[in-house]
């Protein structure tokens, strides 16, 4: 998709070295920022220079390549996959692309290493892109749907930023809005500010915002009045890790979203590629669920007056504060979830008519 005109991805490697964009300066500051080491990429994962499930498993992709090009001996190679891994817990993503690249590189000779693993790791990247765009398409006909018997513009409400800078491009919750706008159907999105990062706000609405996109930014608290006053047509929104039976983890406060939609006969949809599936995990309790620095909530970050970014505490200086970083949404609340291979319900029998 589009920043200033000009057309992104979230990721690519060049010269040996993996540029990202940085999103911890969005909206305010474009820059890109080169990783060159494995510790490059884990960091850029912590500290959410990249974010999003399917964009921080690229990433841990092409660290891999890094850390080929660095050292590729087994032990550090085998450090690398670990701390990859680790470097976020939520999203299965991380998991699913380590494991897909040790695979792949497993009885590969020691002078192909860093060939085939560039090859794979843009493949994942490539695979995300056709992933994403046919969610788009899956997920246009259920806007075509609403459009066709409302004749008005179709309110979409989205929480976090499951946008193309959440993937490598098109995103998940936002592929169908963005298709939608292609085909020329009136949209406005709701966009949750999600606190306390703010990628509602900072990333969803900049890149709305880039698109020609209506959208209007909410305090997280705001949708459930929205709902009941039937100005939302029907929430989209992504997840980290979507189990089998269809319980979704996604954005901490995904899960009020959903019972408010519930409340108000309102469908609630969640778009996510495959690579998002847990298969092997069977109770949603034992999702590891990020928590985060405090800081992040205590704290706020923005442009003061001279056009400079500042991190400002808005917090007592004594109180404390827990930043629970995602939630899950039982399937039940979940009307259906769209995937590259089409829409099905959340449960297991939904999800193996399309993946087993
Ligand atoms: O903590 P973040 O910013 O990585 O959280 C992102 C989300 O919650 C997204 O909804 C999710 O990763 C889906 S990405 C298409």
């Amino acid at each position: 998709m589009k920043i200033n005109g000009k057309k992104y991805k979230t990721i690519w490697f060049e010269n040996n070295v993996v540029k990202i964009i940085n999103q911890t300066k969005l909206p305010h500051r474009f820059s890109i920022k080169e990783l060159k080491t494995v510790k490059d990429a884990i960091n850029a994962i912590k500290e959410m220079e990249v974010r999003g499930a399917p964009l921080i498993g690229a990433t841990a992709a092409y660290g891999i390549v890094l850390a080929l090009i660095e050292n590729n001996c087994k032990s550090f190679l085998n450090n690398a996959y670990d701390n990859l891994i680790n470097a976020r817990p939520t999203a299965i993503n991380l998991k699913w692309s380590v494991n897909r690249m040790r695979k792949r590189l497993e009885g590969v000779n020691s002078d192909d290493l860093i060939n085939i693993s560039v090859i794979e790791a843009k493949q994942i990247c490539e695979e995300d892109i056709g992933f994403c765009k046919n969610i788009g398409l899956n997920g246009l006909k259920i806007i075509e749907d609403i459009y066709n018997k409302k004749k008005d513009t179709v309110n979409i409400l989205t929480h976090c930023n499951a946008g193309w800078l959440a993937t490598i491009d098109w995103g998940t919750a936002t592929s169908p809005i963005y298709h939608a706008h292609q085909k020329g159907i009136p949209i406005h999105v709701w966009v949750d500010e999600t606190r306390p990062r703010n990628q509602g706000a900072n990333l969803t609405s900049f890149e709305l915002n880039e698109e020609n996109i209506k959208n209007t930014i909410i305090a997280d608290n705001t949708g459930g009045i929205l709902m009941q006053r039937g100005e939302v047509d029907a929430c989209i929104v992504g997840t980290d890790r979507t189990l089998s039976n269809g319980d979704v983890c996604n954005k901490v406060g995904t899960y009020l979203k959903a019972l408010a939609a519930k409340d108000n006969n309102i469908p609630f949809y969640v778009a996510l590629p495959s690579s998002t599936i847990d298969w092997e995990l069977k109770n949603s309790n034992d999702i590891p669920i990020e928590e985060r620095n405090p800081d992040e909530l205590s704290s706020i970050e923005g442009l003061d007056n001279d056009g400079n970014i500042r991190k400002i505490k808005v917090y007592p200086k004594n109180s404390r504060s827990l930043n629970l970083a995602f939630d899950v949404t039982p399937s039940k609340f979940i009307t259906g979830l769209i995937t590259e291979k089409g829409v099905c319900s959340a449960s297991e029998e939904g999800l193996n008519s399309l993946f087993k």
